[in-house]
């Protein structure tokens, strides 16, 4: 399976920081071979100057959200087919942040998953536990109910990826132990071979939070982890590369 690298850099970015860091990521993978698959997710004011930069080059470019209707009255929501016009091929879905701010249950996020099905777009479907939940032993519990309800009936290998992001990780330089990111990464493939028989296997995992270049080789080596969403080590195009340059 090819390990995907996806870069989320949030709210951050204007204009020209924000194409001065593409160019530097794209002059990195026309120097160098790369061993994975790589998506740009830029806030939306950002995503049409950045897919005239990005065309014809190797790296995708994803939206950090998506509403789960096509249009309508929905002030300051962006849809799937507006991310697909502009050149998207992925999106984010259900991320923690998006969790929290915004009230998204799972069942909005499977919604949005589906939306993102229906317009040709690959959905980062977002999971992961609470520092309270982990320390409570309740991950396995946690993460399994949220792919039951974030993971619409129309997922398939190529349409879903699902980033397993534990919350107590995200920006706080703290990591679960390789052995617990095996441990949830290899219990999402399970509850994914069970739920969609044909495809299950081949959705990729990846891991997210705190993801960095002197932890990137160590998390992708692991067995079920699939590649790596990156937020704040993304923002800096050196790092970033460093991070997809760590793929096995
Ligand atoms: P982080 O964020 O790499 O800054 O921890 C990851 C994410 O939220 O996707």
């Amino acid at each position: 399976m090819t390990p995907l690298i996806a870069a989320n850099w949030k709210m951050n970015g204007l204009g020209r920081d924000g194409k001065d860091r593409v160019r530097k990521l794209l002059s990195h993978v026309a120097a160098n071979k790369h061993k994975c698959d790589i998506v740009v997710c830029p806030p939306a004011t950002l995503l049409a100057s950045i897919a005239g930069l990005l065309t014809g080059s190797p790296v995708a470019l994803g939206g950090q959200d998506c509403h789960a209707a096509g249009s309508g009255a929905h002030t300051g929501d962006v849809s799937a087919p507006m991310l697909a016009d502009v050149g998207c091929r992925h999106v984010i879905v259900g991320h923690s942040e998006r969790r929290a701010d915004h009230r998204e249950t799972d069942a909005v996020v499977g919604s949005k998953a589906a939306a993102a099905h229906a317009s040709g777009l690959t959905a980062i479907v977002c999971v992961g536990e609470s520092e309270n939940q982990r320390d409570g032993g309740e991950t396995l519990a946690v993460v399994g109910a949220q792919l039951v309800g974030s993971l619409p009936h129309s997922v398939n290998a190529e349409n879903t990826v699902v980033a397993y992001e534990p919350i107590w990780a995200i920006g706080t330089g703290r990591t679960p132990t390789l052995d617990e990111v095996s441990q949830v990464h290899e219990f999402i493939g399970e509850k994914l071979r069970d739920a969609f028989p044909d495809d299950g296997d081949r959705v990729r995992i990846l891991y997210g939070g705190s993801v960095k270049p002197s932890n990137a080789a160590d998390l992708l080596a692991i067995q079920r982890v699939n590649g790596a969403l990156v937020g704040g080590a993304s923002l800096n195009a050196d790092d970033f590369w460093a991070i997809c340059q760590s793929c096995p």
